[in-house]
């Protein structure tokens, strides 16, 4: 199950009998390669103690909203950030009819409001219970602001009841949880990622470079397959793996980039230019190893093509987005870029910060279009890839 690996699933468990049925669950996303941490009611800690849970998901489980350590360690916010996934189950009638009413008196309340992850509940109850009017009306409620229902399934009962309103199985969940993962947003479209810095070569062991990790590039080739296209990773050196269903051409210098990428151009739908392409190269590339019997060395540099110009000036009809890295004036100069480089959206980050960005895990980026803007607050790249895929996604069918 490729969809779950890696991913942080923040797993809540409320107050029924079929808690039990969550410790395989744990179990089983934890096998598929997810990262689980575990939100607990007070009425859950009733049917399976915390410990359990603690020791199936090996972090430690989250149970109250206001306690001053819990807090310190990963509060609500943070905990609601974390999470790719909420997914609650079992969800009883009660949790049901809680975020129903958008409740936020206790930790789960709070986590769900808070978090942008795509939210799943699986209920859990006895039949009468589920097909009572107010529940029935809670979960259309909740269906039409966008959360996933998983089941319930029909059988016998723990109460000794036949009927609908049994959990379903932990396996199927996982599957279902999986499924979130796959939006179909780009579905039959070809989306060309380029990702990572460039090595400019002086001599045979030196080159220019930069600090540029190629995370957020990568993230984005995770978060297009995920959306259903197919993904071509035009990357410069880094130490990331090939995301999975992903076709990666490694290049080393800007040159190589500009002819791999001017390769793919003919079928290509949308163009990501995420990779930090050094401006200069050397002039010329020594073919020995420069000896350090000068006192000074010039180095003279030319400048290296730019890749997405080249792409928007001879393939306009490519949806083309670009990144922006500033230090400062973020909005005036992505907005420049935006129209200079006739690009359909620009991403700006600010690289004067330290905790995003530029070899960091997490980002936090301004989206610009002509006409319009929205901030994505700071999240882990793959997060923040994944929104950027949605929203790429909806201004190119609306391009269409
Ligand atoms: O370097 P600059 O700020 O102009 O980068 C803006 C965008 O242009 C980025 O998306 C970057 O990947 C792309 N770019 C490029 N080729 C270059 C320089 C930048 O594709 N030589």
């Amino acid at each position: 199950m490729k969809q779950l690996a890696n991913k942080q699933i923040l797993l809540g468990i409320t107050g029924s009998i079929a808690a039990y049925k969550a410790c395989e669950l744990v179990r089983l996303l934890r096998d598929s390669g997810s990262d689980v941490r575990v939100v607990m009611t007070q009425a859950a800690t009733e049917f399976v103690s915390p410990l359990t849970f603690q020791a199936l998901s090996q972090n430690p489980v989250h149970r109250t909203l206001l306690d001053e350590t819990a807090e310190a360690a990963m509060g609500h916010i943070e905990l609601a950030r974390w999470a790719d996934a909420v997914v609650i189950a079992p969800a009883s009638a009660d949790s049901i009819a809680r975020l129903a009413q958008g409740r936020a008196d206790d930790l789960l309340g709070a986590v769900c409001l808070a978090t942008p992850a795509p939210v799943a509940i699986a209920p859990a109850m006895n039949q009468q219970m589920w097909l009572d009017t107010a529940t029935q009306e809670n979960i259309a409620l909740l269906q039409k602001r966008g959360l996933h229902i998983l089941g319930p399934a029909t059988g016998d009962q723990a109460c000794g009841d036949v009927g609908p309103g049994r959990m379903l199985e932990p396996q199927i969940i996982r599957e279902q949880i999986a499924g979130l993962f796959e939006t179909g947003a780009l579905a039959g479209l070809t989306v060309v990622i380029t990702a990572g810095p460039t090595h400019e070569p002086i001599d045979p062991v030196r080159f220019i470079s930069n600090y540029s990790s190629g995370r957020m590039g990568y993230a984005l080739a995770e978060a297009v397959v995920e959306a259903g296209a197919r993904c071509i990773l035009i990357s410069g050196p880094t130490h990331l793996p090939i995301p999975y269903k992903v076709q990666r051409v490694d290049v080393q210098t800007a040159q190589q980039m500009h002819t791999a990428v001017m390769e793919e151009m003919s079928n290509c739908n949308i163009f990501i230019a995420a990779a930090a392409v050094a401006d200069y190269r050397p002039a010329e590339t020594s073919t020995q190893k420069i000896k350090k019997d000068q006192q000074q060395l010039r180095l003279e540099l030319v400048r290296n093509p730019d890749i997405l110009q080249d792409v928007t000036g001879s393939h306009p009809e490519v949806f083309a987005v670009g990144f922006a890295a500033e230090s400062g004036s973020v909005e005036h100069y992505a907005t420049q870029k935006l129209s200079q480089k006739k690009l359909r959206i620009i991403i700006a980050n600010d690289i004067s910060r330290t905790d995003i960005g530029f070899d960091s895990p997490d980002n936090e980026v301004v989206v610009y279009w002509q006409g319009g803007s929205k901030q994505l607050p700071k999240a882990s790249k793959p997060q923040i890839a994944r929104q950027l895929a949605a929203m790429i996604a909806d201004h190119y069918n609306e391009s269409q």
